[in-house]
């Protein structure tokens, strides 16, 4: 296989672990950003995100001279394909993706890149984004053919590797020959090793990646909300999870009851595709449902909490191990941990947390929480320990340890790290998630507010029955 020139620009989560992975599968790689700080890390062979692999992976492409770090786009000039990695944030004002970065990203490339080149969005843009940024191409560099497609990224933070290099399937959505046979050839190396390729027009790739999460999505919220009903009826979520899951028209995976889905893609892209659907008329009753769900549940959880504690919290010292939106990451964006403490510290708790890698994220966010490195130091003389994210470290806890150091025995947890009966022996009172605890949560008796058309709906009621 002859390498081809690539450029991705973007180097967070997908653009970073996409640039090396390229690099992995021999072509030539130039990873741009606009952020210099990063690219000078990046440069000195330093890694700016939390990545398991990633460092070693972007070392050996580095040593192999097939990878490079410029915050020239100009650097991309002499490539066959430019991938747009940049983020797409959800606008504060109606949670559509913000297509700024990406139309930036599309408008300077196009002026550099060589003709037959292809523009590729890797960054999850809603439908019609490939058709917004063939107009700009056009526009920038009238007469000249830049071809533009659609390669959505379905990897996953903290096994972002492993999903790259063993995808479940590669999809491209191209409208022409040219940039279809582009990615064919870029993708080939896993082609060879029987990794499934999709061919589809640009508009169905950049909707499925969106119906991808927004399915995943809606399956976790499903398992969550069994799992409120196992609460109340005396089931086990991990029964029914299991009993569901073997059916293989079901699948066991994303049948994890939690306290609700984080992260930087599903709570995005969720709203993105539900405001999309506004936009065309159609309504995804579904989605919106999901999203309010989730969001609702994850402030839930700190009422959960607080009944647990008998509804007293003022004044009690309250360790949550674990805070970033799943384990294997640093990112704490719309984790379950923000919602949960912010109103935990709001009810007059004395929020302590621990996390092995979220914690110079967290600083960010969350205010006058007491941060550790070591659970056992965070959960000293605590009155309840709230386990939020699976860590190894977290799975790994010493009981015995544990319940020595803290004030009152009570473990909640979130994320059913610890079989109830296997703490208990170690004098712990342990609640659960989607298991009969104490007397059925209060709030599960919300009305259901069925196609409501303000999807926080449900979110501010559980504020307002929070203070
Ligand atoms: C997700 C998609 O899985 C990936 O394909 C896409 O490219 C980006 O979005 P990611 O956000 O990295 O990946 O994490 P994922 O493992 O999917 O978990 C998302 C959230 O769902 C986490 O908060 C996680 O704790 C939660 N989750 C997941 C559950 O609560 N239960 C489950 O069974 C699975």
């Amino acid at each position: 296989m002859v390498g081809k020139k690539l450029a991705v620009v973007g180097t967070g989560y997908v653009g970073l672990v996409a640039g090396a992975c390229f690099a992995k599968m021999g072509h030539d790689v130039i990873c741009v950003d606009i952020d210099a700080e990063r690219i000078v890390m990046l440069q000195r062979g330093g890694i700016p995100i939390y990545e398991p692999g990633l460092e070693t992976l972007v070392h050996e492409g580095v040593a192999a001279g097939r990878l490079t770090f410029s915050t020239k786009i100009a650097d991309a000039a002499p490539c066959d394909a430019a991938f747009i990695a940049v983020g797409t944030p959800p606008r504060k004002t109606d949670g559509e993706a913000d297509l700024s970065f990406v139309y930036e990203c599309a408008r300077e490339l196009a002026a550099v890149l060589k003709p037959g080149a292809v523009i590729v969005d890797k960054s999850t843009v809603p439908v019609g984004t490939g058709d917004a940024v063939e107009r700009i191409v056009r526009k920038t560099r009238p007469g000249i053919t830049i071809h533009v497609a659609s390669n959505p990224e379905f990897l996953r933070e903290g096994s972002a590797i492993g999903d790259f290099m063993e995808p479940d399937r590669i999809v491209i959505g191209c409208n022409d020959k040219a940039s279809e046979d582009t990615l064919s050839a870029i993708y080939a190396p896993l082609q060879a090793k029987g990794y499934r390729l999709i061919k589809t027009k640009r508009r169905s790739a950049e909707l499925i990646k969106y119906a991808a999460n927004a399915f995943l999505a809606t399956k976790i919220t499903f398992i969550n909300e069994m799992a409120d009903l196992c609460e109340a009826v005396d089931a086990d979520i991990a029964d029914v999870a299991l009993g569901m899951g073997t059916d293989s028209r079901i699948g066991p995976q994303f049948l994890q009851a939690g306290p609700g889905y984080g992260g930087s893609c599903f709570p995005k892209d969720t709203l993105a595709l539900v405001r999309t659907s506004q936009e065309f008329g159609v309504h995804l009753r579904i989605v919106e449902e999901t999203v309010a769900a989730n969001s609702a549940r994850k402030r839930r959880m700190a009422l959960k909490v607080r009944h647990i504690m008998h509804g007293k919290v003022e004044g009690k010292k309250i360790s949550v191990l674990g805070l970033t939106f799943k384990a294997d990451t640093d990112d704490m964006r719309d984790s379950p941990s923000i919602p949960l403490i912010e109103l935990l510290q709001r009810a007059g708790a004395d929020v302590h947390a621990y996390d092995p890698e979220g914690i110079e994220q967290a600083k960010k966010i969350l205010k006058d929480v007491t941060y550790h490195l070591d659970p056992y130091q965070c959960s000293q003389g605590a009155d309840a320990v709230v386990i939020m994210t699976d860590w190894e470290s977290i799975r790994h806890i010493d009981l015995a340890m544990l319940s020595s150091v803290m004030r009152s025995h009570l473990l909640i947890d979130l994320r059913r790290v610890y079989p109830p009966e296997e703490a208990a022996k170690y004098g712990f009172t342990v609640e659960t998630i989607g298991r009969t605890g104490l007397e059925p949560h209060p709030i599960a008796q919300f009305e259901p507010q069925f196609m409501s058309p303000d999807i926080n709906a449900f979110t501010r009621k559980a504020e307002e029955e929070f203070a």
